[in-house]
């Protein structure tokens, strides 16, 4: 007999406010093919406010939704929003979750109770992690995402080995993962601060989403946050549900999904941009499509320009260097891809658009059939 919530129509591509352990409980069985969980971490900070050493104080997480009273009201809490998760999850599913040394621990034997069978263990080591500025401990420098199964007995799940193969240079992709932390545009804020204290980045969610789903698939975050599961969700062309308490983060997760454009190509793409020629700065520089003498800025809306100089580099105040140097320059950001961070400004409509744009319209010429060589 089919159960009550069997007959529920599932909502797809909306926020449902609300705790995620009721709110899961409304949704139909075995309807999601993949959850991407990031849950309270549970740091037990306290009090103290830590400082850097210019005295400035460090944005930690202190936030009320990461506080509990012990370890017991933790794993209740844990193992009752793991239950919820695997009623919706397909019997073709899998499940992903987040966490630091805090919790991670407790949430992989909770995963294991619950009857889930973890598949990997992969280490996201952050290129810019913040420093331990007090000196007592290592510098922490990664995260842990678990990514399990229902069960040890299901049969099917969806690994896409060889997209990340292909993504990976044609070697096996490993289970580290080197990833810079969320920050420059893609860091959403409010009043000159961090929106969320724990934004994640996009590049993260992109393997998660591209290794473990199809286009198509209903991906499911219980614990939404900003919505990043939901932009690249939607980017890559798959259904997304988010489950999220606090008003003001979907607030800005709707507004940050609204405004993603989905990439409508299929996943093979990500791999083929990989495989295309190589074309240097300085060729469009070279072959006068980007003479020398242009000036590029840095993003839409940012007031930085640089110079490009006739050898294909560019000027940025009194530093010359690649697009990408001089976009870590200007952005200080750990690492920039110069051709989607400079833009080039249509003298008559006052248009941006990325340097990409022309490298893009140069590749398509030279390509055979593609128009004058
Ligand atoms: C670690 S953050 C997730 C951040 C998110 N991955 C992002 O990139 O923005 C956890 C989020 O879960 C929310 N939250 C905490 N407990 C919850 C619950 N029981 N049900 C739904 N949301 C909850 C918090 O408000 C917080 O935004």
């Amino acid at each position: 007999m089919p159960s009550r919530t069997s007959q529920v129509p599932l909502p797809l591509d909306v926020i449902l406010q609300g705790d995620c352990r009721q709110v899961l409980q409304e949704l139909p069985e075995e309807c999601v093919d993949l959850v991407f969980a990031d849950p309270p971490y549970y740091l037990q900070l306290g009090e103290e406010t830590l400082l850097r050493p210019n005295l400035t104080r460090v944005d930690g997480v202190d936030d009320a939704w990461d506080s509990f009273g012990s370890f017991a009201e933790y794993d209740a809490f844990t193992a009752e929003w793991l239950r919820a998760c695997r009623r919706v999850m397909k019997e073709t599913a899998t499940l992903w979750v987040i966490g630091t040394y805090h919790n991670i621990h407790r949430v992989g034997a909770l995963l294991q109770d619950t009857g889930y069978w973890i598949l990997n263990e992969i280490v996201w080591i952050k290129r810019n992690p913040m420093p331990n500025f007090r000196g007592v401990r290592f510098t922490n420098a990664h995260e842990t995402l678990l990514w399990a199964k229902k069960s040890e007995r299901q049969k099917r799940y969806t690994f896409n080995y060889q997209l990340m193969k292909e993504l990976n240079g044609g070697t096996q992709m490993r289970s580290d993962w080197l990833i810079p932390v969320c920050r420059g545009e893609e860091r959403l804020q409010a009043d000159g601060r961090k929106l969320h204290s724990t934004q994640k980045p996009e590049e993260l969610l992109r393997r998660v989403i591209l290794s473990s789903s199809n286009p198509g698939d209903v991906v499911l975050d219980p614990f939404f946050g900003t919505g990043t599961t939901g932009a690249v969700a939607k980017r890559l062309g798959r259904h997304w549900i988010g489950i999220e308490r606090d008003e003001t983060y979907i607030e800005a997760a709707r507004a940050r999904i609204e405004a993603v454009q989905p990439e409508g190509l299929p996943d093979s793409h990500v791999v083929e941009r990989r495989r295309l020629p190589r074309i240097p700065f300085s060729t469009l520089v070279s072959e006068g499509l980007i003479p020398p003498g242009t000036t590029l800025h840095f993003n839409r809306r940012s007031d930085i320009t640089a110079l490009v100089l006739p050898d294909g580099r560019v000027r940025l105040g009194d530093e010359a260097g690649s697009i990408h140097a001089m976009g870590r320059r200007a952005g200080q950001l750990p690492a920039c891809n110069g051709w989607e961070h400079w833009y080039l400004r249509d003298p008559a409509t006052g248009k941006m658009s990325p340097i990409d744009a022309v490298r893009e319209a140069y590749r398509r010429r030279k390509q055979p059939g593609g128009g004058s060589a």
